[in-house]
């Protein structure tokens, strides 16, 4: 039989759901109707192998991803911090670590949501057609990830078919944008979306909370939507042009 890798798989099995399919079926059918054998006695383990793990001695991430965070004295032990990171399950299925982008002490620091497709290719962040949007509305407001910004995500690897984060896979992560933002000493934050909203205020109503300025990792903090969105709804750019220009106030006045 034909042998794939992973990313050979996770491609073709992405396919078949853009196509349609629902349910994988196996080549024999299955009788569901079937009475199944009698359970495995649950006393005959009593006593012998490895016990299963109390919760006291569970491993908990978010205080691990802390620890890890914590020990990072600059931005390149924080990015193998974060690749050595092993208790989110993403980074299994992603291809590569996006970390950053961009001009590390620039004074904006912008962070999106997670790697798509092309950023999880390239390694980078917003290098797709929502980073040529960004691009662009950097460019209107006379910046760029060349001169003055530096960019991030709260999830450094790309989700399976690119479905929401987690609750617990932002949580588990947080600490290390926390530490990257204390590295990278911006001036000031602007959050694209509703789960970057989530991961630095705890809020995700993204339609409310865009163009007022609010705190965040003790910083000015300007929530947006994302460049994405405004892709697919090109009338929301008007508003995102106030931001832009409060952005541009904030960074020259401020
Ligand atoms: N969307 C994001 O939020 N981040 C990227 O890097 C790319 C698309």
């Amino acid at each position: 039989m034909e042998s794939f890798d992973y990313h050979q798989a996770a491609e073709m099995l992405a396919r078949q759901v853009e196509l349609g399919a629902t349910e994988a079926i196996c080549d024999a059918p299955v009788n569901r109707y079937e009475v199944p054998a009698s359970p495995p006695k649950a006393s005959a383990k009593i006593g012998k192998g490895p016990q299963p793990l109390q919760a006291s001695e569970t491993p908990d991430p978010v205080a691990l991803a802390r620890r890890a965070a914590r020990g990072a004295q600059t931005l390149e032990e924080l990015r193998a911090a974060v690749q050595g990171f092993e208790h989110c399950e993403l980074h299994k299925g992603a291809r590569n670590l996006v970390f950053a982008d961009g001009v590390p002490g620039a004074p904006l620091m912008i962070f999106g949501e997670a790697p798509d497709r092309d950023e999880d290719r390239a390694g980078k962040p917003f290098v797709g057609r929502t980073g040529q949007m960004l691009d662009r509305m950097l460019a209107a407001i006379d910046m760029g990830r060349d001169r003055n910004v530096y960019l991030s995500n709260i999830l450094p690897w790309r989700t399976p078919q690119g479905r929401d984060p987690k609750p617990d896979e932002i949580a588990m992560m947080r600490p290390f944008v926390q530490r990257h933002i204390e590295l990278a000493k911006p001036k000031v934050l602007v959050l694209f979306g509703n789960w970057s909203c989530q991961s630095l205020l705890e809020k995700r109503s993204i339609m409310r909370l865009r163009g007022n300025w609010t705190k965040a990792a003790d910083l000015s903090c300007m929530p947006m939507v994302h460049p994405g969105y405004l892709l697919r709804n090109p009338e929301a750019k008007r508003e995102a042009w106030a931001d832009l220009l409060s952005v541009q106030a904030n960074l020259r006045d401020g």
